[in-house]
């Protein structure tokens, strides 16, 4: 298994302080506003953008991961923030508003990775620095993300060691405009193309919605008996849930569920993975990636020397030529909860072990 990494301070303080985020960041993106800590005056001005919120991460994590970071370093900088809920012209105005707004430095996780390039320019042209944010764009000048083809090897081995290398599955990609999406589905591919495992179904989710995977896993089931069915590659842990909602709809026990996979590590599918109905997922320490975009964006902003070892210990490399760093992904199945998301603080026993889960979080070890 891949290193863990420590991660101090973030627990339930953040997770419910970032929560009570998520409906105002909707807010803001509705009204296709920015949110600025403070009334600008002569502040340095850096732009954050996220691409949806349909995934936990963005609103309780990343975004509240970076802001902190920011402010640590930082006295004189101001971050603007955006969510594009998934709508890639929302998110092209949103990066003029940032521009208009002052931004010097631009961290943009685009919807469409491969159409971000106008953005890019634009910000570019500005006089901007762009940093792509755990999405790839060719264009920018700094990127930073998650191994993403060794995250979906790393899905596609335990699924297949999860189902004795042997049986059918469903497979679910994330949406096509992302670029991790084409990685995570070449690492699974490159795993169950050369196994024992057969793919009965492939469906790219074009917005990574959990009511497209759970509506698609409904429409595989009028051509297939759940019985037919002894995986599913999922990608993340939304569309697992999605998946979960459509088999249990079909009549499908929550303790004849098949091996599903995930990935991000959400609260939900560490509750079910306790609870026997998931696999795994895949932890992204995601602090080591907002503070590393943070220590970058800052030492843009300053004038500074870019760090090429950052705090977290992790070394600028160079990823298709754009300057980088690149993080490990963590797998995280019911035997190592306790080691991984619980033993880094990402989460306390008390985000999972509510309610119905304590009983599975005491016979995990977890309290
Ligand atoms: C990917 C990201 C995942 C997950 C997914 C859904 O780009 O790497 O962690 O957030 O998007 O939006």
């Amino acid at each position: 298994m891949s290193r863990t990494h420590r991660v101090a301070g973030i627990g339930a303080a953040i997770l419910i302080g970032a929560l009570s985020l998520t409906a105002c960041g909707a807010n803001e993106a509705q009204s296709g506003g920015g949110d600025s800590a403070d009334g600008g005056g002569d502040s340095k001005v850096i732009a954050l953008l996220l691409p949806e919120s349909k995934t936990t991460r963005y609103e309780a994590f990343d975004r509240p991961l970076f802001e902190d970071k920011v402010a640590e370093l930082c006295d004189d900088c101001e971050v603007v923030y955006y969510n594009a809920d998934q709508d890639e012209s929302k998110q092209t105005q949103q990066v003029d508003t940032a521009i208009s707004e002052g931004a010097s430095v631009v961290v943009l996780d685009p919807v469409n990775g491969a159409g971000a390039g106008g953005m890019v320019q634009s910000a570019q042209d500005s006089g901007a620095k762009v940093v792509a944010y755990d999405r790839f764009i060719a264009e920018a000048d700094y990127y930073m993300s998650f191994d993403n083809e060794t995250v979906g090897k790393m899905q596609a081995e335990a699924l297949v060691e999860a189902m004795g290398d042997k049986g059918n599955i469903l497979m679910l990609n994330g949406a096509p405009s992302d670029p991790n999406a084409a990685q995570f589905k070449a690492g699974a591919h490159s795993v169950l193309d050369s196994s024992g495992v057969k793919i009965l179904e492939e469906y790219d989710n074009p917005d990574w919605s959990p009511e497209n995977a759970q509506n698609w896993t409904t429409d595989q089931l009028s051509k297939y008996d759940p019985s037919e069915i002894q995986g599913v590659y999922a990608a993340n842990d939304g569309q697992a849930g999605g998946v979960v909602a459509a088999l249990t709809g079909a009549g499908v026990a929550a303790d004849e569920l098949p091996p599903i996979t995930g990935q991000d590590a959400e609260v939900a599918a560490i509750q079910r993975i306790l609870a026997g109905e998931q696999a795994m997922t895949i932890y992204k320490p995601i602090p080591i990636e907002a503070e590393t975009a943070a220590e970058v964006a800052v030492a843009l902003a300053n004038g500074d020397e870019v760090p090429t070892t950052s705090e977290s210990g992790v070394e600028q490399s160079e990823y298709e030529g754009v300057t980088s760093y690149i993080f490990d992904p963590i797998v995280v199945t019911q035997d190592n909860v306790a080691d991984t998301v619980i033993a880094d603080g990402f989460y306390s026993a008390d985000d999972i072990c509510t309610g119905e889960y304590a009983e599975a979080c005491e016979a995990a070890g977890i309290s």
